[in-house]
């Protein structure tokens, strides 16, 4: 899913942002990259998403080798992934509902599929009845679970999120981690750039830790909240997901 080999990135001003990464990310993990400021976790992201391209090395991802890749074939490699943005990138003048229709009709999808697909991920992340409003009339914790949604949207094999949690409150950031959890149980791969180690504690999972661009730390903690102490949240039955009924189909 995620194959890096030797992996080196130079920035054009010198910076050596990534010395020679060799990892890989399975098919269903749930993965943090903590970090200090400056020590790579960003850049890592960008050349997961081609948004930077690697100095050196080896990267492929989802299928995609990134050393090869054709300019015309980014948004490809894009719909296999969600990402939710630091900044959330939400578009003021949209609704919520129209903010994460945006990403399915962006893509060409019918009109009939977006109106199932974006009701069930605003009921996944649990925004019903905040539809109509406009990013501005939330709380940051539900501009945070709009982003999250629109993410979610196309049914990406993989969610990229860089520092999810990072502007709300521990109860939100609590639920937020919570919900990305539930979608790693249903199959999808999750990475998270995260600074908040209380949140790494709690949840366990997969910790690669970056420092000065190299990776010096790659082990499973388990969480330190027992099963009965974690919140839970019921997902919507995949079978109120009528958009896989409708892929079948086809
Ligand atoms: N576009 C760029 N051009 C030059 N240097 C850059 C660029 N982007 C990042 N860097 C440098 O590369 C190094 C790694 O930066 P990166 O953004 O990946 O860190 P980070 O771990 O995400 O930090 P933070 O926790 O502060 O977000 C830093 O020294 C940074 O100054
Ligand atoms: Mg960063």
């Amino acid at each position: 899913m995620i194959h890096m080999k030797n992996v080196s990135k130079v920035y054009s001003n010198g910076t050596e942002a990534l010395k020679n990464v060799t990892l890989n990310i399975e098919r269903g993990e749930f993965v943090f990259i903590v970090g200090s400021s400056g020590a790579g976790k960003s850049t890592f992201l960008k050349l997961l998403i081609h948004e930077e391209t690697a100095t050196f090395g080896k990267i492929k991802v989802n299928g995609f080798d990134l050393m090869k890749i054709k300019k015309h074939k980014v948004p490809y490699l894009r719909r296999t992934m969600g990402i939710v943005f630091q900044d959330f990138r939400l578009i003021e003048k949209m609704n919520v509902y129209d903010n994460i229709a945006f990403a399915m009709r962006a893509i060409g999808a019918p009109e009939k599929l977006v109106r199932r697909r974006v009701k069930y991920v605003i009921a996944v992340v649990g925004l019903k009845g905040k539809e109509k409003r406009r990013p501005s009339e939330l709380s940051g914790g539900e501009q945070q679970r709009v982003s999250l949604a629109r993410a979610l949207v196309n049914n990406p094999e993989m969610i990229i999120a860089d520092e999810p949690t990072g502007n709300i409150d521990p109860k939100m950031s609590f639920e937020i981690m919570q919900r990305l959890v539930d979608i790693n149980k249903n199959g999808t791969t999750v990475i998270i750039v995260t600074h908040e180690l209380d949140i790494v504690r709690s949840f366990g999972g997969r910790v690669i830790r970056i420092d000065g661009g190299e990776i010096v730390e790659d082990k499973i903690i388990q969480p330190s909240l027992s099963p009965d102490e974690q919140p839970t949240t019921v997902l919507p039955s995949p079978d109120d997901d009528e958009n896989k009924k409708e892929e079948t189909k086809e």
